[in-house]
């Protein structure tokens, strides 16, 4: 029987071979950098690819991102033509990100900084409250993760839009599209979150322009990929007043360095890429089902597009 190879510095090979195993008893499971005959690996599950590492695969059939965001696959080391990229789709990751986005959407609306700040001066005054529908919610990306988190703060009263690259339609929210659409998508949007993929197109999309097109007093949320902030240019818009509070699941450098700024900048509270984990025991029945197709050599499910590149 052919073999999986599992590389991955986060994400735990003894957790991923006992959810691979059950569903597949006799599964040859390999961990990098043990490959052993490297003609035997078809498939190869991964969190980022090390140069060399595919050497000598002759059989490499399909490499599949440890993660929903399969941007790590198309920066610095290539996988060979002819070899499918898949990702891993999974409800529970999804709805781990609709809380992670629900809970700061929550957070700023709720006025908690505020609150937070006058509690430390022992300071009793309500503030006055803020209006759910008048909020205005706008997500960057309506795939898996993004129609999710915006199906889900809309049930709570926001009144949310999304912006995609291509057209989409989802029943009671506003939907923009294109180049076309961006402005006026953030010109409506109080709260923006982003949860795009970060392509050759998306990379620095949220920057000094589109900060400032946001109207007065807007929060960002970022849970998509560091590689869509300028980080600067966010810094420079919180200390101008323009923007009024950010939370950052992800940055241009991770782990973000410990003499960064938006460690201790006050309007921005940092997450340690920790939205929505991978993990093995949901993934594990869809890899399962891929590890087969591929052995079985037909296509995996969750193929990505290598010229979008998500
Ligand atoms: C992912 C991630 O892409 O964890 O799934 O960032």
């Amino acid at each position: 029987m052919p073999a999986v190879l599992f590389r991955s510095l986060n994400d735990s090979p003894e957790a991923w071979k006992a959810a691979l195993s059950k569903r597949i008893p006799d599964l040859d499971f390999r961990v990098w950098p043990d490959v052993g005959d490297p003609a035997d690996i078809q498939y190869v599950l991964v969190w980022d690819l090390l140069p060399d590492m595919l050497d000598g695969m002759v059989n490499l059939r399909c490499v599949c991102s440890l993660g929903q965001g399969v941007d790590h696959l198309f920066r610095g080391i290539p996988v060979p033509d002819g070899v499918d990229i898949m990702r891993i789709v999974d409800p529970w990751m999804a709805q781990a990100m609709s809380e992670w986005v629900l809970l700061n959407v929550l957070r700023f609306h709720r006025q908690v900084p505020e609150y937070e700040a006058q509690q430390s001066k022992r300071e009793w005054r309500s503030l006055p409250p803020p209006q759910t529908a008048e909020r205005r919610v706008g997500i960057l990306g309506l795939g898996a993760l993004g129609k999710d988190a915006a199906v889900k703060i809309s049930a709570l009263g926001f009144d949310v839009a999304g912006w995609s690259r291509t057209e989409k339609q989802i029943d009671g929210l506003q939907c923009f599209h294109g180049a076309e659409g961006f402005k006026p998508f953030l010109n409506r949007t109080d709260i923006l979150c982003c949860l795009l993929p970060l392509t050759t197109d998306t990379t620095d999309i949220i920057n000094r322009d589109s900060l400032a097109a946001l109207p007065d007093g807007a929060f960002v949320l970022n849970s998509g990929r560091g590689g869509h902030l300028v980080e600067a240019d966010l810094i420079a818009a919180l200390d101008a007043g323009h923007i009024a509070g950010a939370a950052l699941d992800v940055f241009k450098t991770e782990p973000l360095p410990a003499e960064d700024p938006l460690w201790v900048h006050p309007k921005v509270s940092v997450w340690p890429h920790a939205s929505a984990q991978t993990n093995a025991e949901s993934g594990g029945n869809q890899i399962a089902e891929a590890i087969q197709r591929v052995f079985a050599g037909q296509k995996p499910n969750n193929l990505v597009d290598r010229d979008r590149q998500y």
